[in-house]
């Protein structure tokens, strides 16, 4: 593989004015680029899970609004049209909507203004990405004090084991993830770590993007198979999850990857500490229950039946797994009730997965 990754690479980048993204269903494997030049470019790249995370699916999303005012020639009706269609393209992460709902609303009060739409858009949208900067930073600062706090405790030589679920690092969101983002900093102060990486089927994020990830960043890690990590915790092997989320309820309520719930269900079993971390644009304060008000999506059932991966002749390509007649269910995301979290790690701070801590910690956000 070209393995011309370094440290100041992020998830995207501009180039000539189009937005340039790594090509995530092609890791580990392959480290290659796509364009994207139109609103549908960015639509589809969320669709496909070209890119993925929920804070990448959102500065893509913010850019696709970009891209749909140029292509609209800065007029605000066919730009939101265009934009109406890229909220659409994945149901379950916030951010996308969140990002595009904040595009429009700065591009009404600039159209009132007789602005130019398109340069708004692409300041706006590197407003959000930049945000994610510093907020992924925080993150990972307040995260790594709890990692801190468990070193200490450790008999000396004995890594803090960490376990994580699916891909919440800097190629989710810009620049250091959230789940990694406290092992990012971790490993930054020089702590002893060592990461449980689940495999995260059916699309394998955790094997084929979180073991990548802390590869190039030599942090040590073993990938398990998804459930595995309950044996890990019955046997003292795990002091500590952290995982992601795709959208949090202001009752703390988490939706995240598929199987995360069963993992928060055995941490919980274990007395292990089971967080969350996410930057603020995952919170959903409109609703309050999660299994009720969240939209969990759907994927094709072949993500189930079929896996990927790299063949003999080195391309990448599938196999069936199940008999030719059998057919699937493919739920991408499932919820992890407050009551099985122990925090939520954010960019201001750690609150507690419950409205008074939440809405004491981000009350400007409570709508
Ligand atoms: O379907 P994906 O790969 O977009 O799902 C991603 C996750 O579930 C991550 O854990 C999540 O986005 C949280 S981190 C931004």
């Amino acid at each position: 593989m070209n393995s011309t990754y370094n440290q100041s690479w992020k998830a995207f980048w501009l180039e000539d004015g189009n937005l340039v993204v790594i090509d995530q269903t092609q890791l580990p494997f392959s480290l290659v680029t796509k364009t994207l030049k139109t609103s549908a470019d960015a639509t589809l790249a969320i669709k496909d899970m070209t890119v993925r995370g929920a804070g990448v699916i959102g500065n893509v999303a913010a850019f696709g609004v970009y891209l749909a005012a140029r292509e609209s020639k800065g007029d605000l009706a066919k730009t939101k049209e265009l934009s109406a269609v890229i909220r659409l393209a994945r149901p379950t992460a916030v951010n996308l909507m969140w990002a595009v709902d904040r595009l429009i609303a700065v591009l009404e009060k600039a159209a009132a203004q007789k602005l130019d739409l398109v340069e708004v858009a692409l300041k706006e949208a590197i407003a959000i990405s930049d945000e994610d900067v510093i907020g992924t930073r925080n993150i990972g600062k307040y995260g790594c004090e709890l990692i801190e706090a468990i070193a200490k405790t450790k008999p000396k030589g004995e890594p803090v084991n960490i376990l994580t679920h699916c891909n919440a690092g800097w190629l989710a969101i810009v620049d250091r993830g959230s789940a990694l983002a406290p092992i990012y900093e971790a490993s930054d102060r020089g702590l002893n770590i060592h990461v449980w990486v689940d495999e995260t089927r059916p699309r394998n994020q955790g094997a084929n993007l979180t073991a990548w990830e802390l590869g190039q960043s030599k942090i040590p890690h073993t990938l398990i198979a998804d459930n595995t990590g309950g044996l890990l915790m019955q046997y003292g092997k795990v002091d500590l999850c952290i995982v992601g989320t795709d959208r949090t309820t202001r009752s703390g309520d988490v939706a995240n990857k598929i199987g995360t719930y069963l993992k928060a269900l055995a941490a919980f079993d274990n007395n292990v500490p089971f967080y969350v971390a996410l930057p603020s644009s995952t919170f959903d304060m409109q609703i309050s229950d999660g299994v009720k008000e969240i939209a969990i999506e759907t994927r094709s059932a072949d993500e189930v039946l079929y896996m990927q991966g790299l063949q003999a002749d080195g391309a990448i390509g599938k196999v069936r797994v199940a008999p030719l007649e059998t057919t699937a269910l493919n739920y991408g995301f499932d919820v992890t009730p407050a009551r099985l979290v122990t925090g939520l790690i954010t960019e201001r701070g750690i609150c507690e997965a419950n409205e008074t801590s939440i809405s004491g910690m981000f009350l400007d956000l409570i709508p």
